[in-house]
Formats: C-alpha cells, sequence, structure tokens
C-alpha cells in the first residue's frame, strides 16, 4: 500500500508551492503486544518465536543477536561488539556496553610508518585491525541479568539456522556480491559463501556447518568457551601467524560494562540513549540546538529545517570529533557540552540563513574553563519491556578474515580509534587526541541504540548501522516523529541527509530535497553531494517500533534493507 506524505516546502522570505510526494512506503506491521524488528526476517522469526513462546524481550534480543550472526553475516556477528539499550516495563533503564577493546599491545602508532604516516589498510583490512570481540560476553551478560530463559535455549534457533541453513534471498545476497572481491581473500569465508568461484546466489541455501559447531560450544561452555576456550584460542593462534597483536590475556580480560544511559528531553520527549563512547551524547547535543527552532512550522526538509538541522550536525560533529572517546580513559566535559547554557551559545552561532564554514567551529568554543558494518534490532515485549541493540564488525564483514574452525568474521573496530593525526577513518571522521589507542580502550562509536518515552509510556525504539550517519539517522526518526508529524513508516523510510563537520558538506540520500530547495542551500553557502561521506551507496536502515498514543505497536522494517522484517502479535 501507498503512503502519502505531505512535504511542506517553507522558504526564507520565497514561498513555494507545498510538493506533494508520493512515497512507496510498506504500512508498518501493527500488533499489541509484541514486536521484533530486524535486518534480517529469519532472525525476527526468531525473536518472535521466543516472545510467543513467553520469552521476554531480553531473551529474545540474545535469541536474535545470535541468529543474525548466522543469517545476517556481513554485520550481525560473533567476532564483534556493540550496545544495549534495556527499558524494563518497572525499573530503571541500563546501558549495556560490550564494545570490542584494543589489545594490550596496541599503541597510539600501532598503524603509522617510520615517517609517522598511516599505513594504507592496516587498521582496516589486516590482522592488526581486529579490536578484543564483546559479543559473545554482552549477549551472555545480557542474559544472566535480565533474561529468564536457558542460553542452550536461546542458542538453539541459531545453531538450526547454521545447521540446517536457509535459502537466500536478494537482499542477503547484495552484500556479498559487493564485497565479493575482499572475502575471495579468505579461504574460510570461500568455503562458506562461495561455489565454483563465484559468491552464493538468489534460491541457493546457505549451511555453515563450522558456525554451527561453534555456537554449540558457546551453548555448551557460556562465554568461556569463546575467551578462555578454544575458540578465543583458535583466533589468537591466526592472529599471531598473520602478524596481529591478540593475546590470550587479551581474551580472558575481556569484560562488558553496564551503566547508566544518557538522557535528554526534546519537546516533551525523554530520550533514553547511549552514552559515550556511543552516539548519545551527539544526539543529545544536537537535540538540545534544535529545541531552540520551530521546526514542525518549518516544515519538513524546508530549506530553514534542513539549514538549522545541518548546523545543529557540524556543531556537535565538531564536538564529538574533538572531545568524546572511552569514559575510562578520557575526561569529558558532557556536562558543559549538553548544557543549556552551551546549546544557546551555538544557536548565537548559526546565522539565520547561512551556512558556517566547518574552518570556523571551534570545538567547545564557548566552554568555560573547567572546573565512532552494524545491524541494529528493536523489541518490545507483552510486558512492555523494550530492547534496542545496534551491534557491528565496523565495516560490512568486517576485516573478511576468520580464524580456522571458527566460522565467523572478525572485526575492524580499531578503525574507528584515531588511528593518525588528521587523518579520516573509513568513515571521512577525522578524529582528534581523546580517541587516540591505548591498550584496553573502547574506540569512539557512532552506535546510538535509542529508547525513547513520553509521559512514561513508550513512543520509540530504535538506532541503525551507517557508521558516522548513525546519529544522524537516529536523529531524524525522532525529528520526523516529533516535530514533523510523520507516520511510522515514513518517519523511518523518508530519505535524510547527514553532515559531520568535516568533510564540510551536507551529504544526502537520492529524493531528500526539492530541485528548489536544493538551489536555495547551495545560495546559502552549502556544498552538496549525493551519498554517504565515504561513497557507499548504503545509508543505514533504522529498524524501529512506534508505540501510537493508543497503544499500538508499529514496526517498521526500513525500506532500505528489504532482507528484513518487522513481525508481532
Ligand atoms: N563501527 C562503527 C561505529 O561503531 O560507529
Amino acid at each position: 500500500m501507498l503512503r502519502f506524505v505531505g512535504i511542506s516546502i517553507l522558504t526564507f522570505g520565497l514561498s513555494f508551492p507545498t510538493i506533494v510526494r508520493a512515497a512507496p512506503y510498506p504500512q508498518p506491521v501493527r500488533a499489541r503486544h509484541t514486536m521484533v524488528v530486524t535486518a534480517e526476517r529469519e532472525a525476527t522469526h526468531v525473536g518472535f518465536a521466543v516472545l510467543r513462546a513467553g520469552g521476554n524481550a531480553v531473551d529474545a534480543a540474545v535469541a536474535v543477536g545470535y541468529a543474525l550472526a548466522v543469517t545476517d553475516p556481513c554485520c550481525g556477528n560473533l567476532g564483534g561488539g556493540g550496545f544495549m539499550i534495556y527499558r524494563p516495563a518497572h525499573g530503571t533503564a541500563r546501558f549495556l556496553d560490550f564494545r570490542e577493546v584494543a589489545p594490550r599491545a596496541a599503541r597510539a602508532d600501532l598503524y603509522l610508518n617510520r615517517q609517522g604516516q598511516l599505513i594504507p589498510g592496516s587498521s582496516l583490512y589486516s590482522w592488526k585491525a581486529i579490536g578484543v570481540p564483546g559479543t559473545v560476553a554482552g549477549l551472555e551478560l545480557a542474559r544472566r541479568l535480565w533474561g529468564t530463559w536457558s542460553r542452550a535455549r536461546l542458542i538453539a534457533p541459531a545453531i538450526r539456522l547454521a545447521q540446517s541453513g536457509f535459502v537466500l534471498t536478494p537482499g542477503d545476497v547484495r552484500l556479498f556480491d559487493d564485497d565479493a572481491g575482499r572475502l575471495a581473500q579468505d579461504p574460510h569465508a570461500v568455503r562458506v559463501f562461495f561455489s565454483h568461484g563465484h559468491p552464493l546466489g538468489v534460491g541457493v541455501r546457505l549451511r555453515q556447518p563450522t558456525l554451527a559447531k561453534t555456537l554449540e560450544r558457546i551453548a555448551r561452555g557460556g562465554a568461556r568457551a569463546f575467551y578462555a576456550g578454544s575458540i578465543g584460542r583458535a583466533i589468537v593462534a591466526a592472529s599471531r601467524r598473520h602478524g596481529g597483536i591478540l593475546t590470550r590475556a587479551d581474551f580472558l580480560d575481556y569484560r562488558p560494562v553496564v551503566t547508566h544511559p544518557l538522557r535528554c528531553r526534546y519537546r516533551g520527549v525523554d530520550v533514553i540513549t547511549a552514552p559515550p563512547p556511543g552516539g548519545g551524547a551527539t544526539l543529545c547535543e544536537m537535540l538540545d540546538i534544535l529545541k531552540g527552532y520551530p521546526l514542525g512550522r518549518y516544515g519538513f526538509h524546508s530549506v530553514r529545517s534542513v539549514h538549522f538541522i545541518t548546523e545543529a550536525m557540524r556543531f556537535a560533529y565538531a564536538d564529538r570529533n574533538t572531545f568524546l572517546g572511552d569514559p575510562a580513559y578520557v575526561h569529558m566535559p558532557l556536562r558543559r557540552l549538553l548544557s543549556r547554557a552551551y546549546a544557546r551559545s551555538i544557536r548565537h552561532r548559526i546565522a539565520p540563513m547561512r551556512a558556517t564554514p566547518s574552518s570556523e567551529v571551534r570545538p567547545g568554543v564557548s566552554l568555560n574553563p573547567e572546573g565512532h558494518d552494524t545491524t541494529q534490532y528493536s523489541i518490545v515485549d507483552r510486558w512492555g519491556n523494550a530492547v534496542s541493540v545496534t551491534y557491528t564488525l565496523n565495516t560490512f564483514f568486517g576485516t573478511g578474515f576468520m580464524a580456522p574452525h571458527t566460522g565467523f568474521f572478525l572485526n575492524n573496530e580499531m578503525d574507528d580509534f584515531t588511528t593518525a593525526p588528521g587523518h579520516p577513518n573509513a568513515y571521512a571522521l577525522v578524529q582528534g587526541a581523546a580517541n587516540d589507542i591505548a591498550p584496553g580502550k573502547r574506540p569512539l562509536s557512532s552506535m546510538t541504540p535509542t529508547i525513547a518515552t513520553r509521559g512514561g509510556h513508550l513512543l520509540i525504539i530504535t538506532g541503525s548501522p551507517g557508521g558516522s550517519t548513525i546519529t544522524t539517522t537516529v536523529l531524524q526518526v525522532i525529528l520526523n516523529l516529533v516535530d514533523y508529524h510523520l507516520g511510522a513508516a515514513a518517519a523511518v523510510d523518508a530519505p535524510r541527509f547527514h553532515m559531520q563537520w568535516e568533510p564540510d558538506q551536507i551529504d544526502y540520500e537520492p529524493g531528500a530535497f526539492s530541485a528548489q530547495t536544493m538551489d536555495l542551500l547551495r545560495r546559502s553557502g552549502y556544498r552538496l553531494h549525493a551519498g554517504s561521506p565515504w561513497g557507499s551507496r548504503y545509508w543505514g536502515d533504522a529498524e524501529t517500533v512506534i508505540v501510537t498514543p493508543s497503544g499500538w505497536l508499529e514496526g517498521v522494517n526500513d525500506v532500505r534493507y528489504p532482507a528484513g522484517l518487522a513481525q508481532g502479535n
């Protein structure tokens, strides 16, 4: 069914006719009691089956986490890490950080040659690019703290999918095709994802017996099987053979962290999100700045709205790239970055309708002296417990390397650190010393799993993959609902735009702006760039649940990822 989205173009002093555009967004899935939305349909079925059989949202999240490692190998993972926001229906919301950490032998100059220059590809596609994985420890901790089912019961569907396989659809294989050249470099990956020299195609059944054995080991031995047992040992041995720096001690040391989420308030909506090293501080800073502008009155993607949103992104990313890092290693001026006075001081610096050159934006300028591919899933259970998880291998399939006898890809999350001063990472982010590499440190992330409530009631469960565009994707889902009152599907599916301080440009998806809007933006000093800042054609899929005022759960599988599914009852 088609949805029709009214898009009103209001401009500064000029008036254009309202443009009404037919957007072929599918209707959300509506349900009364439970909802699971993931980027891959088999994993959604797994989560839904858990909920239907009486498991809670965390049980479903753990089962989905393991299932995606099988059915969505670009992004779902055992060899990466991520974040979870858990908001129980009764009690206190929690943040679970199972981000990868730098190995003990990692130093700030790990990827530099003797001349102090970055060794090309070393932080992305070498065995030195691998951070100590956190996913298994994270999923296990979530299950123990907040779940109700046994580990074996939650991993069983993933084992079944790995053993019996599942039939590939066009949505599944598009990424294998895109990354075929890189995956072809690893003999273990070739055995799983290639047949007669070609990546597996549509209609083929993907079976992963080695991965099934790994999952069986985890089901029997838990996180210990991964970190202290044969799985970790296989990774360390492969790392050593290929010039990596991972050791047994790195695996034995790994601990996920449970802490308080970051909270901010936007037009009566309480936002519960990922604190550093996650992207929530940047999300909240943008929302704080944008409170001062009547975006709803300006209109969805009107020139004025785009201007102020872009400027909020610019200032908040300047601060992100300069001040933020792992809170266990760096002191961050979060209180002031998220203060009303600071938001006001930024608004004073934003001209009514003129782009601020990024070169003139000094991060934290008005602070007084003191006194960082990925997949998202969102779940609500029948009791109202909600979970938002974003976890990642960094780029699609991470390093593209598998250790022998493991069957899963290893991350290249080390590239999320500041790998060389002034050098952009895979997501074109130029970051600072706060995010320098240090042993045991977590790289700064853009992942922003987020739950929003209004008047104490669940409103939005969202998050996204998409590297540096993650945080601005979450921002736009919120703005689309709160300011522009778009329906659930339009709020998620509408084309987006992005700005990250450097490069000084507005990146946009096809269809984001009318020709007039683009013309006016250019005349206001903006440089427009079609596509993501790093040239990818993929924009993040914000797999989202929205709760309507009458209590319906609306699950939206982002139109950008047709392999996904929303399912509820
Ligand atoms: N690896 C992408 C991020 O964590 O931001």
